[in-house]
């Protein structure tokens, strides 16, 4: 074993900054043993040095990531700072001064990563990222090296733990949004401002990497569609229960039938009780990937949190430091497929969709006519009539997102149809 440590520079030691450097001290002969050269935590970053640190030496401390980057003798720079600036910046200093990259950062991932794999290759320096999606679960380096011989053709995730939380309890327990939410800021499983995981920002950004790597095709955050579920509603739950399903956030990821092109979109679905996805529960993550060679495969565990966010870090960090050692890089980016990203409007999928009708007859035949003119076959309708009103549950077969839309607009125009209650999409089948 060499002698010589490697130099790792942590930027940031905050939920998984702090659980990267205990790790780091605690399994230090371990990971010394797996690299073949110790690793050495030569300086951490923050913004508020006075803040007391379990087991990091104060010395240690710096508010000038700038200068610790820019050192020349760190190996491995960890950002864990999270957001779009400084990270951006010190990453590519980094690699200009010397250093290989780990990242935990989705936002800036799904927003720069083609730029920072090319800043990585042009400096002959790794930039690894498995903590940038689904916390633990291995899901970065399956896609990129165990299925680089086989054809990814989708892949369907729930990769936000808080928003699986809130969906789980009013699933469970029949409490509306609000409510779940309330419980869930409680318990610590959603933060204060909870607008990037319910508005499905955070899953957007998994996707668009996920949808990059899967597809070997630049997917951006603005590709990706997004919706959030701050609308989902009991009554919406109670609608899933009657079909077998339950509703998830789900994030898509789907090269198109012909292979000509992919899609990546967010947003709340209906999914069969029978579908593995469906008993995620609590906080959990779990995304779905179906490939031409190897069928299905599912892969599942915590997809946030400090110490399971470190172990995908550490991770990262021995392939770092073994190919530093070799000499060698780790595979970049690949992009080679460049192939073009279909607007929502191209989406096939089935549709759940909830009308409030008067309740006479000739209504059904009106609806059903709509749908038909708007080339979207139906495949269940359900009606229940109260004093004059009456809701329709119409389920349709595979449509494209564009044709339901003109159904819907078209629907709202009838007379007969007092609202359009709810539009929930059916996937997983
Ligand atoms: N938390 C999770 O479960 C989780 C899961 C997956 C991925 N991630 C990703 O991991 C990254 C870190 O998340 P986190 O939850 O650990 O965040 P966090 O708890 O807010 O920690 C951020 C750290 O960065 C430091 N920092 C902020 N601005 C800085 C600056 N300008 N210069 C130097 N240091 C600075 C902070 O310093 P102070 O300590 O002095 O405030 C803090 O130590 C993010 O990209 C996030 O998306 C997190």
């Amino acid at each position: 074993m060499r002698t010589r440590p490697l130099k790792v520079a942590l930027l940031g030691c905050g939920v998984v900054g702090s659980e990267v450097a205990r790790i780091m001290t605690t399994h230090a002969d371990d990971l010394a043993a797996r690299i073949g050269a110790p690793v050495e935590l030569a300086g951490v970053a923050v913004r508020r040095p006075s803040k007391v640190r379990e087991g990091i030496d104060p010395a240690l401390v710096t508010t000038d990531a700038t200068a610790l980057v820019k050192r020349g003798d760190i190996d491995v720079v960890v950002e864990v700072i999270g957001g779009i600036e400084p990270a951006r910046t010190l990453i590519t200093t980094a690699f200009e001064h010397g250093a290989s990259v780990v990242s935990a950062n989705k936002a800036l991932l799904a927003q720069d990563g083609a730029a920072l794999h090319a800043a990585a290759e042009a400096n002959g320096k790794d930039l690894y990222y498995e903590a940038a999606v689904a916390g633990a679960i291995p899901l970065i380096r399956p896609l990129r090296e165990s299925l680089a011989g086989d054809k990814v053709n989708r892949v369907l995730g729930i990769v936000n733990g808080t928003t699986n939380f809130i969906l789980d309890k009013m699933d469970s327990t029949g409490a509306g949004y609000q409510e779940a939410l309330d419980e869930a800021t409680a318990l610590g499983y959603a933060e204060a401002d909870p607008t990037a995981d319910v508005e499905g920002f955070d899953a957007a950004a998994k996707a668009a990497i996920l949808a990059g790597i899967a597809f070997h095709t630049r997917v951006r955050l603005d590709d990706v569609y997004r919706e959030g579920m701050t609308e989902v509603t009991a009554a919406d739950f109670a609608s899933a229960k009657e079909m077998g399903c339950t509703i998830k956030l789900l994030a898509i990821c789907e090269r198109a039938k012909d292979g000509a092109s992919v899609t990546a979109r967010v947003h709340p679905a209906m999914i069969p009780l029978t579908h593995p996805l469906a008993s995620v529960r609590g906080a959990y993550n779990a995304v779905f990937v179906e490939s031409d060679a190897s069928g299905q495969l599912m892969f599942y565990g915590p997809g946030a949190g400090g110490s399971p966010t470190a172990s995908a870090v550490l991770g990262d960090l021995v392939a770092v430091c073994r190919n530093r050692l070799s000499g060698a890089t780790g595979p970049g980016e690949s992009a080679y497929a460049a192939l073009p990203v279909s607007p929502m409007g191209d989406v096939v999928t089935r549709y759940h969709i909830s009308l409030d009708v008067a309740d006479k007859p000739g209504v059904l035949a009106q609806v059903a006519t709509v749908f038909a003119e708007h080339g979207v076959s139906i495949d269940t309708v359900r009606q229940q009539g109260k004093d004059g009103e009456a809701s329709l549950v119409v389920v349709t077969h595979r449509a494209s997102d564009a044709a339901l839309n003109g159904t819907v607009e078209a629907l709202r125009k009838l007379d007969t149809v007092r609202g359009v209650a709810s539009i929930m999409r059916v996937e997983g089948e």
